[in-house]
């Protein structure tokens, strides 16, 4: 049952409103930002911003702000840890201190706890871990500033820097959260949304394996509105595809560039 939080908290965090909202579609149809139902936030992707990780990416989805770090694969301490045929994927999601409205512990609470571990169990999927046993690959997503569907948003970080670390993979892996606000299926909730929405169904997809690696779902939902909802998630990740795939290209192919600008100079 999807509980409600508090309405005078939530506008503190996407406004400086204090009045309680009265719904979250405006009389036109269109939603508080602007957005239609089926209408992503604007997204912006990076890849290789941390020169200290193997790979990394930077991601702003809405007002979301996450870095993601990648290390490995490499070799594992402690070693019991070790599995004989495999590689150990750890995923570690912490959310800075600032980056909601309430301060929030930098001890790690029960929700970053169990979003690392759905996080990396839709992340597995995709990586080829059975060619290195007894190594491990461990993940990192930093929420920066919080803004609704940020297991989704970290999903899509990690999955671009894994590829950045030159981790091998069968796909990407991309999410999106889809859900019902005022009883219409919408797509790609912000925070306020999220909270006073009557429902949230977190997806990651493998987008060309066209294979579901996480669905989650918080409130009621009809069979029709399930339907629906997985339906336009989706497409909603298809369309991230789209910009994870694309971003890759733009920094591997400056990156080729560079290395054939490097081995003209030298065999000059
Ligand atoms: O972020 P996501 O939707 O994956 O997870 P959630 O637990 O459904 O949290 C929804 C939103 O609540 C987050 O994205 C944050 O914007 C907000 N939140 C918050 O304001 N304070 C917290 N301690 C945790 C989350």
């Amino acid at each position: 049952m999807k509980k409600k939080r508090s309405v005078r908290r939530v506008n503190s965090v996407t406004s400086s409103r204090k009045e309680p909202l009265e719904s979250l579609l405006r009389k036109d149809g269109l939603r508080l930002d602007g957005r239609g139902l089926d209408d992503l936030r604007p997204i912006r992707m990076e890849v290789g911003v941390l020169d200290n990780a193997d790979g990394s990416a930077y991601i702003e989805h809405g007002r979301n702000k996450i870095v993601a770090a990648v290390y490995g694969p490499r070799e594992l301490h402690p070693k019991h840890l070790a599995l004989p045929d495999k590689a150990l994927v750890r995923c570690e999601y912490r959310m800075a201190t600032f980056s909601v409205e309430e301060r929030k512990s930098p001890a790690p609470g029960r929700r970053e706890v169990e979003l690392s571990k759905v996080i990396r169990e839709s992340l597995e999927p995709a990586i080829f871990v059975y060619k290195y046993p007894r190594a491990t690959i461990d993940i990192f997503i930093q929420i920066l500033q919080a803004d609704g569907g940020t297991r989704c948003a970290g999903v899509t970080a990690a999955a671009l820097a894994l590829a950045d670390a030159g981790v091998p993979m069968r796909d990407l892996v991309v999410g999106c959260a889809v859900g019902k606000i005022e009883g219409k299926v919408a797509v790609d909730l912000s925070d306020v949304e999220d909270k006073l929405g009557d429902g949230d169904m977190p997806i990651a997809l493998m987008p060309t394996k066209k294979v579901i690696t996480l669905l989650q779902c918080d409130g009621n939902l009809t069979p029709e509105e399930f339907k629906q909802a997985l339906e336009k998630g989706i497409v909603a990740c298809e369309k991230i595809y789209e910009m994870q795939r694309d971003v890759l290209i733009e920094r591997y192919s400056k990156v080729r560039d560079e290395v054939t600008e490097e081995q003209r100079e030298e065999e000059e």
